[in-house]
């Protein structure tokens, strides 16, 4: 029998973790002939919930389940993971400032990174989709330094995914026509959807939609605010397709990117188009299956270059407040 792929899940219980944890255990990330085992991250008073989805999961009598483990240990849920999913963090209050914030997530990351540095398998991979996604990434990244620092992934898919749609409506064609979707920088309302280097059916996507203006104002700021405008619609934050998201970029990291197309995904900068160095930024990039690469040679107009310093800065000043939650 084929080793089990063992994957960690943080916020096991939550409204993500329940759209996700039935889609892994059925194969649809790893391939439908890969054993599974999961284990299942979560504090403590979220323990009995948890237990009730396991039971869920028993239920399925999912073939390729092998193990289920739930544990608030991190040691013990980290221990010989292939991929790490840090999912579970604690949403904004009202009256919380985002600096607040930082400081409750970077209590919760930076144990974790440390953790996974010491328990994980030697190949493992870390997709981080807890908010602040990208910044909670850079601290467990540098408290887990251990772990190489292209092994660490924030979520931009969502992003992305909202980007094609949108793109794809407009142009009146099947969402499958639209390739190269960037979207630059921070999972937050500053992101840059780079419409301008997208294609549809292989032609540049401003000229298949030929609406300037469109572009430039109602498909950015639809969505920059899309998660904003779900929480005010449903009265919750976004889950299946933030889990349909993380199974998304799982599987462009782990398989070869197609042929002319990349993938939106949190990455360690190395100082690609001038961006500063360790900073985790939302780009373009390529996989084949083991590493990857930002793409390169693509220029900007000085509106995009505008765009891309603003979420820029935002993340640099959500660094400078986590300061001291890094080594
Ligand atoms: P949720 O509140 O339903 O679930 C979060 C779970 O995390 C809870 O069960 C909680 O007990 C658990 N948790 C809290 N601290 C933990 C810790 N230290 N260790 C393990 N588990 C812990 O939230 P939901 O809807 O599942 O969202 C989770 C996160 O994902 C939120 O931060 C949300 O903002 C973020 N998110 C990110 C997206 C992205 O595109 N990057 C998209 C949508 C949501």
């Amino acid at each position: 029998m084929t080793t089990p792929v063992k994957v960690a899940v943080t916020g096991a219980a939550g409204q993500i973790s329940y759209s996700l944890l039935f889609r892994i255990a059925a194969g649809e990330v790893f391939g439908a002939e890969v054993p599974v085992e999961l284990r299942l991250i979560e504090v403590d008073p979220a323990m009995r919930a948890l237990e009730g989805v396991v039971m869920e999961l028993d239920d399925c009598a999912f073939p390729n389940l092998v193990n289920v483990v739930t544990t608030s240990d991190l040691k013990v849920g980290f221990d010989g993971v292939n991929w790490a999913l840090l999912i579970g963090s604690v949403p904004r209050k009202q009256g919380m400032e985002r600096g607040d914030l930082l400081g409750v997530n970077g209590g919760i990351f930076k144990p974790q990174g440390q953790a996974i540095a010491a328990a994980a398998a030697s190949d493992v991979r870390v997709l981080v989709v807890g908010n602040p996604c990208n910044t909670n990434c850079l601290i467990a990244r540098e408290n887990g330094k251990d772990v190489p620092a292209d092994r660490w992934f924030s979520m931009m898919r969502l992003d992305q995914n909202r980007a094609m749609t949108q793109l794809a409506r407009k142009a009146g064609k099947p969402v499958t026509t639209v390739t190269k979707m960037a979207v630059w920088g921070n999972h937050s309302a500053t992101q840059f959807p780079d419409y301008y280097h997208a294609e549809i059916d292989g032609v540049s996507a401003p000229e298949v939609v030929a609406d300037h203006a469109w572009l430039a104002g109602e498909f950015i700021s639809t969505v920059q605010k899309r998660g904003a405008a779900i929480i005010e619609a449903r009265g919750a934050s976004s889950a299946a397709s933030a889990a349909n998201a993380v199974i998304d970029t799982v599987r462009s990291i782990a398989t070869p990117t197609p042929t002319g197309d990349w993938a939106s995904v949190g990455v360690v900068s190395r100082g690609e188009y001038g961006i500063p160095e360790g900073l985790q930024f939302g780009f373009p990039i390529r996989s084949d299956g083991s590493s990857w690469e930002v793409v390169d040679g693509l220029t900007h107009s000085v509106s995009a270059q505008r765009l891309i310093d603003v979420t820029r800065d935002e993340l640099l000043g959500e660094r400078a407040e986590v300061t001291e939650l890094l080594p």
